[in-house]
């Protein structure tokens, strides 16, 4: 989503530590892995093989590879993957455009990956979230998730929710959580 894009452009620098916490088919992924260069490190996760094996291709045509360290694994358990400090966080919530599985992202789950995420992230960095609720089990995910970024500390994180007023209710919104930095 170009909204996110433009957030993720402005924290994210060459050599930083990020994770696409819902990889897909890797456009985000591939995103994030020219951001931070070969001299960074970016950790997906999907827990779709088939996920991941494009996005495998779609870094490996685009000579990204060595630096992305793709995981078939939740995002619930991706502290037990990432153990140092990362710069920025992603999710793309919902399903898989053209998945036949139509295998979502729940509620539960994106609420354990979003509090190791806030966790793992440094001062200045941020999670960026792109919900979509049209699809069943949408409107409680994204609820979910407002109702657990609302009970954030604002000492601690900026949160902020963009939605376009033109389009309708359904359409995906952005939804971003900024760790404060030291002495600001
Ligand atoms: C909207 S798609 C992501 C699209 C992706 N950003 C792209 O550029 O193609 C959501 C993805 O989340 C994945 N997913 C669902 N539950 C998950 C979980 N617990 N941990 C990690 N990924 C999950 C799905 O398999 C799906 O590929």
């Amino acid at each position: 989503m170009g909204f996110s894009h433009f957030f993720l452009r402005r924290v994210i620098r060459p050599g930083d530590r990020v994770i696409d916490a819902t990889c897909g088919r890797g456009q985000d992924t591939l995103f994030l892995a020219g951001l931070v260069g070969s001299c960074g490190e970016v950790w997906a996760f999907d827990v779709q093989e088939e996920a991941l094996a494009e996005t495998a291709e779609r870094l490996r045509s685009a000579g990204c590879s060595p630096w992305v360290n793709l995981v078939h694994a939740g995002h619930e358990s991706l502290a037990s993957y990432v153990r140092e400090p990362v710069r920025a966080v992603v999710f793309n919530l919902g399903y898989l455009p053209g998945d036949r599985a139509g295998l979502v992202t729940r509620p539960d789950t994106t609420l354990l990956a979003l509090d190791q995420s806030v966790r793992l992230l440094l001062p200045g960095g941020m999670v960026v979230l792109a919900i979509y609720t049209g699809h069943q089990g949408g409107d409680e995910e994204a609820a979910c998730v407002e109702a657990w970024a609302s009970g954030l500390s604002s000492r601690e994180f900026n949160v902020w929710k963009s939605r376009q007023l033109n389009r309708s209710d359904s359409a995906p919104y952005v939804v971003i959580v900024g760790k404060v930095p030291p002495g600001k």
